[in-house]
């Protein structure tokens, strides 16, 4: 089989099928990017990839190739994992899609299946058939739901796999390559609902994350802990806690684009898309609320002012920057006349305007304050009393709740969180308890951090 493009997509497909057995060819069109795969080394962070694509090279499972036609050829499945950003009407650009398509369609094996895997338009298997004008082949729509980071795990132990074709035949073709085995729940449809579930889902995962960030600004304005109530909305079984934390808004290569491109679909078909386009909104708002903070931190001024800034990746665990909010942030401060030196344990791509370090240490050499924006659980372990020695002050914004404000606060930090607060008498209980905890085990036994364990405690 074949699987065209070789992104964080097409190389979790590439040796997640190889894993599953199949003969795999995988094409980019990016000559330098195939070299690099050929060579072994993959250009992104993901976690347990590069080991998986050795095992599977290693059997002779899996090639790279810069050939589509090539690879397509005598494949009996050609799974298409090519680019579709978003333009700025909220409409999603496949023009890789349809290019490639036009580039390989005479050239596909009697009965070949083409599997659709990018995110795409509502209607896009549709229209693909009627480019490829080949009735022998079939076009199945089997949208992605990896999130970068456990890719590989989503891909091996997905919850679901949707698959949608006007071909029951060719859909079930498609189920069968999964082996079913790690797979929760196969969901085969139509064409279009399977289209239009990746944009809905991913809607609505955005769509939470920005609820429990209003329910985090409103923990700030009346003395709640944010964390507290997530837990207690998310024990709730009908709730559940997944994309419940609190941060500087949601970022990546698909919940800004694939939110505005569900409110470009319904408004070309006349439907109300209320709710998804304040989540558009509200998602740009808790990114100034974040800014604000640092601003309000170092007294409303930030002109001249250096910024430690621990993350850049959109999310922890990869060192995707597209569209993360680490870079909107330092869009909005910087027009505020801040400076920045960054570090990100998952980035080494430089990035322009940004002065990247290798260490926190770097970082923090004369800031006037820390902002994190990406949760990586290293910043969570770092030795905040020597990295504040080297800072002109110990100011700390926390826009992702990776650092314990009490460790922060006893490290002698000036800490501001997401919806815990600026209220002293919470961080300085949650120190209490820290301090407690190395000579009580009782207390250690109710942390973390809850008043009323405490309370009930000896
Ligand atoms: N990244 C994610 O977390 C994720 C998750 C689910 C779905 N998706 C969707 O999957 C699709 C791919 O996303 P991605 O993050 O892997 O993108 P990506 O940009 O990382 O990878 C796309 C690759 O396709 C290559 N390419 C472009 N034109 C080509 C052509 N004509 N022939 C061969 N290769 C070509 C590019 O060089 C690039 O390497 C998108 O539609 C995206 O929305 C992404």
């Amino acid at each position: 089989m074949a699987v065209l493009g070789s992104g964080y997509v097409g190389l979790t497909v590439a040796a997640g099928l190889a894993s599953f057995g199949h003969r795999v060819t995988c094409t980019d069109v990016d000559v330098d990017r195939v070299d690099h795969l050929v060579a072994g080394d993959l250009r992104i962070v993901e976690a347990g990839l590069t080991e998986l694509i050795e095992d599977v090279r290693s059997l002779g499972r899996l090639q790279f190739l810069t050939d589509n036609i090539e690879a397509a050829r005598s494949a009996e499945f050609v799974f298409l994992c090519l680019p579709t950003p978003g333009r700025s009407d909220g409409t999603l650009d496949t023009s890789s899609t349809e290019a490639v398509v036009t580039q390989i369609g005479r050239h596909l094996a009697p009965g070949a299946r083409i599997v659709i895997k990018s995110t795409v338009p509502v209607g896009t298997a549709r229209r693909v058939a009627e480019l490829l004008q080949r009735r022998d082949v079939a076009i199945v729509s089997n949208p992605e739901f990896l999130s970068e980071g456990t890719a590989v795990d989503n891909f091996l132990h997905p919850d679901r796999v949707v698959i949608g074709s006007d071909s029951v035949r060719a859909a079930m073709d498609v189920a069968t390559l999964y082996g079913v085995g790690g797979v929760g729940e196969c969901i085969v449809t139509d064409s279009q609902s399977a289209e239009l579930i990746k944009f809905a889902s991913n809607a609505y995962l955005a769509t939470r994350v920005t609820f429990i960030n209003s329910v985090a600004e409103l923990c700030e304005a009346t003395g709640a802990n944010v964390r507290d109530v997530a837990r207690g909305i998310g024990s709730d079984h009908r709730i559940g806690t997944a994309f419940l934390s609190p941060g500087p808004g949601w970022g990546g290569s698909c919940f800004p684009k694939d939110s505005a491109a569900l409110v470009a679909l319904a408004d070309d078909v006349g439907v109300d898309a209320t709710v998804v386009r304040s989540v558009i909104a509200a998602n740009e708002w808790h990114s100034v609320r974040v800014a604000d903070k640092i601003a309000d931190a170092l007294d409303g001024d930030l002109s001249g002012k250096t910024i430690a800034i621990w993350g850049l990746a959109f999310k922890a665990g990869t060192d995707d920057v597209r569209h993360s909010p680490a870079l909107k942030i330092v869009e909005r401060l910087r027009e505020r006349g801040a400076l920045f030196r960054a570090f990100d344990p998952g980035v080494s791509r430089p990035i322009t305007g940004i002065t990247q370090c290798t260490t926190l240490e770097e970082t923090c050499r004369g800031a006037d304050a820390i902002l994190v924006t990406t949760e990586w659980e290293v910043f969570a372990r770092s030795d905040l009393d020597a990295l504040g020695s080297l800072m002109t002050r110990r100011i700390m914004v926390d826009a992702r709740g990776a650092i314990d404000p009490g460790v922060a606060l006893l490290a002698g930090f000036d800490y501001t969180g997401i919806g815990v607060g600026r209220d002293a008498s919470d961080l300085e209980f949650t120190a209490m308890c820290l301090e407690q905890e190395t000579r009580d085990p009782v207390v250690h036994a109710t942390y973390p951090r809850h008043r009323d364990a405490a309370d009930q405690s000896p």
